[in-house]
């Protein structure tokens, strides 16, 4: 108890100091995963709720079904990661003219995590286990199948229920894009343009608000980024991860948007090796890439913020407001679906 509660109270130095110092980051580390677990706990709920007005009903039913399987998986995050890749996807098929089912994997594409996680034997995906990357995309699409098969006979015995306009054939191609979400992460390119947009969906995640620095505060304490990062010069700091970032959504300097060379850091694709996929892969569908650049733009301008923090408590306001500011934003400007 004691320990916690020093743990909340203001430090002499800077978190980004304290976490800076590999001595004295233990604690720190710690309660900042604990702050943002309580924060995204807390706001989940009421973005569920929203999300939901913007669904059809057996759109609705699907993202209930894949929320409950996330709650028992017990991966804190992955209730947000289920919130923030239907919304990017929403934007995505309003923004780019795609067809409304896309939603559907966006919704249960990881859901094949949580089934293996829940399962006793398997543990979960592990990302640097490739058979279990495969793994949770074979179980999930198996999911999506099932889901989808599911609800179409249910409308068919039941009349005054709304019609799901999809056919058989199209229910194999909603599963095709979970069985292959990640094959870029295994080494195998995505062609078609509903998988890059699925991708572009999922990819949004990454620079966004939780995973940012849920991220940072990951590497910190993973042996092989912080030898990777050592192998490429630098210190894992927000900085460097959003270096990282921008290294991996735009593959060139001259392809950088002037909003976020404005924001001055320097471009270092060299960090692209900090990525999970080692090279540059940028966004394929516009709106995809627009939703990445304002997610770069709001961590580059916290980081700022974050340099000055010297509590617990400030980082659970500092991280309340950037996820709650930047979950506005996605729901804000969605029509009802
Ligand atoms: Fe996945
Ligand atoms: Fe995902």
């Amino acid at each position: 108890m004691q320990s916690q509660h020093q743990n909340r109270g203001r430090y002499n130095d800077t978190l980004l100091e304290v976490l800076s110092s590999e001595g004295r980051r233990e604690g720190v580390c710690e309660a900042l995963v604990g702050s943002m677990i309580q924060t995204a706990d807390e706001l989940k709920d009421e973005y569920i709720q929203e999300v939901e007005c913007h669904l059809s009903d057996s759109e609705a039913e699907v993202f209930r079904e894949v929320n409950e399987l996330a709650f028992k998986e017990g991966a804190w995050y992955r209730p947000l990661h289920n919130i923030v890749v239907p919304l990017c996807m929403l934007h995505i098929i309003e923004g780019e003219g795609l067809a409304r089912d896309l939603v559907f994997p966006a919704m249960n594409h990881d859901a094949g995590n949580s089934l293996m996680k829940i399962a006793p034997t398997t543990q979960g995906a592990d990302w640097q286990n490739k058979d279990k990357r495969v793994a949770h995309m074979e179980i999930g699409a198996k999911l999506c199948r099932e889901q989808l098969e599911r609800i179409w006979e249910k409308q068919l015995s039941d009349p005054v229920l709304e019609h799901l306009d999809i056919t058989h054939n199209r229910i194999e191609q909603l599963a095709d894009i979970v069985a292959h979400h990640d094959d870029p992460y295994i080494g195998k390119e995505l062609s078609d343009p509903e998988h890059l947009a699925h991708r572009d969906a999922d990819r949004c995640f990454v620079p966004s608000a939780l995973s940012f620095w849920k991220d940072y505060i990951a590497y910190l304490n993973d042996s092989g980024c912080k030898a990777n990062a050592s192998e490429l010069g630098v210190s894992i700091t927000p900085t460097s991860l959003i270096q990282c970032r921008i290294a991996s959504f735009y593959s060139t300097e001259q392809s950088l948007p002037e909003s976020i060379t404005r924001m001055g850091v320097a471009y270092a694709p060299h960090l692209v090796g900090l990525t999970e996929a080692g090279i540059p892969e940028p966004q394929s569908t516009s709106t995809g890439e627009q939703i990445a650049e304002k997610f770069i733009i709001n961590r580059l301008a916290e980081i700022e913020e974050f340099a000055h923090l010297k509590s617990i408590d400030e980082f659970d306001d500092f991280f309340r407001k950037s996820l709650s500011n930047e979950m506005r934003w996605l729901l804000a400007s969605l029509n009802h679906g």
